[in-house]
């Protein structure tokens, strides 16, 4: 694939008010929410949760792309269409997650960095010929005492460009995922300075394997204080600080920024979003969402496993990806919610 082409098909997944559903929680993730729920989790309540999602009527107004898992990539509908078929047939990107999780980082305690390397570009060749047209890779940052360490940074930062050169080759797009995490206590200001540290690992990790930066699609944190943080900043101080952050470190050739909830609130993650997007000052990309959690947690509390709440766990989906997209146009207010959750 032409590096036009896969700058064509990274916009595509996020065109005029659209963003990603990331629906790749493993099988072990997923299990745990289920189970918060007392919801039993099988191979078949897993596939019927996931097509409570992407059946939803109207949908690909507001998603354009989707993030499944290994296990969801090669399912069938309950009426045996592919799971990745149907996505296609709305009009909705499919991709896949491909790194096989973060693990312990050898001498650093406490750090860990994102495995899967090995046998990628034959995953990525097998995926590809499933139907799956972009990938994401997730690397994940602690805030701590110390931490992160340079050495765990930058050995996170090649594992995504590594990867990127990889999804590339293989005409695939790659979501690039640096992910500083929210647990702990940090500041707003120590958030900014590590997420601002880490960008510019990772640009110069995809610079040094050529990848080209048209053809991806970064997943950032917001810049945010730790979830156990005394002082919660506001919704407006996390929206400058965020911008200011990505300018500063995120080339403006990356066609979207979509960002991760990372266990934000939904309303939250909406508003954050929303705020980001009516910030002054340049914003040379597109900023929109790849939520997991922020836009499914309300349709799993009201959808409870049972097929007969799956029409009104869809509206629930439905009402926060409208509200989210609005949120990347600039265009949400707090009142919407009200408005769209009666429609
Ligand atoms: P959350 O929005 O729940 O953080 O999930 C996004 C994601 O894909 C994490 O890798």
């Amino acid at each position: 694939m032409t590096t036009t082409a896969l700058a064509d098909s990274a916009r595509a997944i996020v065109a005029a008010g659209k963003g990603v559903l990331a629906a790749d929680e493993t099988p072990r993730t997923l299990t745990q929410r289920l189970a918060a729920r007392t919801i039993q989790s099988t191979a078949e309540t897993r596939r019927a949760y996931r097509e409570m999602f992407f059946t939803t009527p109207g949908i690909s107004e507001f998603i354009g792309g989707v993030i499944l898992q290994d296990e969801t990539i090669h399912q069938r509908s309950s009426t045996g269409t592919p799971l990745v078929d149907l996505l296609a047939q709305e009009g909705i990107t499919p991709g896949i997650k491909v790194d096989n999780g973060a693990r312990p980082l050898a001498g650093s305690p406490g750090e860990r960095v994102t495995e899967g390397l090995d046998g990628l570009r034959d995953r990525l060749v097998a995926y590809r010929e499933m139907g799956a047209r972009f990938a994401k890779w997730r690397a994940v940052i602690l805030i701590g005492e110390g931490l992160p360490t340079a050495g765990c940074v930058n050995a996170n930062a090649h594992g995504l460009a590594r990867y990127a050169a990889l999804c590339q080759e293989q005409g695939l797009v790659p979501i690039v995922e640096p992910e500083v995490l929210m647990d702990g206590a940090h500041t707003i200001d120590r958030s900014e300075q590590v997420t601002g540290r880490v960008l510019q690992a990772v640009f110069d990790a995809l610079f040094e394997q050529n990848v080209s930066l048209e053809g991806m699609l970064l997943k950032p944190n917001m810049v945010i204080a730790g979830q156990d943080c005394e002082r919660q900043a506001s919704v407006e101080e996390v929206a400058t600080a965020t911008l200011r952050t990505l300018s500063r470190h995120v080339p403006p050739a990356v066609p979207a920024i979509v960002f991760l909830s990372g266990g934000q609130d939904h309303l939250l993650a909406t508003k954050h979003l929303g705020a980001i997007n009516q910030v002054g000052g340049p914003k040379p990309w597109k900023l929109s969402y790849s939520y997991g959690r922020a836009l499914q947690d309300e349709a799993l509390e009201v959808w409870d496993g049972r097929s007969e709440n799956v029409p009104a766990g869809q509206h629930a989906f439905y009402h926060r990806a409208k509200c989210d997209s609005a949120a990347a146009l600039g265009s949400y207010r707090t009142e919407m919610e009200s408005e769209a959750a009666s429609a």
